[in-house]
């Protein structure tokens, strides 16, 4: 915040000095509007882009573009479709997703919550940034199929998106397809959750777990199950890749698409487990439908695979920690996340 603070009370200053000549400068990146969201308790300010500033008005532009199917080939798929709120963003129940002519794709629908934070994108990591994994899944063949000239002249054509685009990049700047997943990766950087009863609990409202799910919470954070190594800090992940031995033979090659390194084959990016409960079914491929059975998966200490981390060994977890630790991924579910107006359609 304090970065945004520090240039609008520059813009002023720029501001009030000019008023003496011209008036108000515009500012080429849009105007310094005090961009509306709210860090959860003890989340960190997500890095912002250089090239592509926040402004109250770019993230309302980039809700309205996540949710118009129009910018799909076909106008029936937008982000929206496969990133649902009430799922916690994710597409609900769909083992892989499925985009325009209801065509598969081959991988499970991650959350776009918090996203902001991720260093790399994508099971992979392939994308470097929000903007250019929007890019992808909009001109991806299985997900929007978008014909960039097609939306570019849409945009350039719709009298509102042109009146919104001027709000939020800067008077008389031209719609495009590439300024969409700008405002759009914007958006998303606001998608934050970080309200659950396990982050009540940590921060002093000690009614907020139950006996179970507290015991589920020790295990959890215990050596023994070695799962806060990876799926560690507020977002419950370490942005690293890794194999847990779901396969003896992978055919879906996770990062090793990617770097093209054998080290890497089967090793996929660590998912936040918050809202695990709302997100099922789970892995890169969907192919576990229930919170047990991934359990079971860890307990078993996975199958036998070359890259297998070594921390994931069985755990030999009786049927009561088990429903425990289940008890406590269940408290990672943040219902304000789901019932924000804000992220909803507009
Ligand atoms: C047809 C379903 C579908 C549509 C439409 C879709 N996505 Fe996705 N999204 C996915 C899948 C599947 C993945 C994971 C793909 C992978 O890892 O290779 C993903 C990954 C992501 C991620 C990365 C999350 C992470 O933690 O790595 C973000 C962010 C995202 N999508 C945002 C968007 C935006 C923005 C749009 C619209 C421009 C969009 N998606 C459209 C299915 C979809
Ligand atoms: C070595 C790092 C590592 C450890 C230890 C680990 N995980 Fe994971 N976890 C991952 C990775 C990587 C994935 C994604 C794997 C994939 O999709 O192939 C994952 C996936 C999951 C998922 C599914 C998430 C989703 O959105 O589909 C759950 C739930 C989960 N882990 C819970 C746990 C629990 C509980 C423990 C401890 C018993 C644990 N993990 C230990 C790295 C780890």
């Amino acid at each position: 915040m304090l970065n945004i603070h520090v240039k609008q009370g520059l813009t002023l200053l720029i501001c009030l000095l000019s008023v003496l000549f011209a008036g108000c400068p515009t500012v080429e990146t849009g105007p310094a509007i005090e961009p509306d969201y709210v860090l959860p308790t003890g989340f960190p300010q997500f890095p912002i882009p250089s090239d592509n500033p926040i402004n109250a008005e770019k993230i309302d532009l980039g809700r309205r573009l996540f949710y118009d199917t129009r910018l799909s080939s076909d106008n029936t798929i937008a982000c929206a479709n496969c990133h649902k709120q009430e799922f916690a963003f994710t597409d609900g129940g769909m083992q892989v997703s499925r985009g325009v002519d209801r065509e598969l794709g081959n991988r499970n629908s991650p959350t776009v919550v918090n996203s902001g934070y991720a260093p790399s994108l994508f099971f992979d990591g392939r994308a470097p940034s929000i903007e250019e994994q929007a890019f992808g899944a909009f001109t991806n063949p299985i997900e929007m199929r978008a014909d960039v000239a097609v939306i570019d002249k849409f945009l350039m054509n719709d009298s509102a998106y042109v009146a919104h685009f001027s709000r939020a990049f800067g008077t008389g700047s031209v719609p495009s397809s590439k300024m969409a997943m700008k405002a759009i990766a914007t958006f998303i950087r606001t998608v934050l959750s970080g309200n659950s009863r396990y982050d009540q609990y940590i921060h002093g409202n000690k009614s907020a777990l139950n006996p179970s799910e507290l015991r589920g919470m020790n295990l959890f954070f215990d050596y023994r199950t070695q799962c806060a190594t990876c799926h560690s800090g507020y977002n419950f992940t370490d942005n690293e890749f890794h194999s847990t031995g779901l396969f003896t033979h992978y055919y879906d090659k996770g990062r090793h698409d990617f770097t093209r390194n054998p080290v890497d084959v089967g090793k996929f990016k660590t998912p936040t487990l918050r809202n695990i409960a709302l997100t099922d079914p789970y892995m890169h491929d969907g192919h576990l439908a229930t919170l047990e059975e991934t359990l079971d998966h860890y307990n078993q200490g996975g199958k036998q695979f070359i890259n297998k981390d070594p921390r994931i060994l069985p755990l030999k977890l009786t049927q009561e920690e088990k429903n425990d630790l289940i008890a406590f991924l269940q408290s990672l579910t943040d219902e304000e996340l789901i019932h924000n107006p804000k992220f909803g359609k507009k």
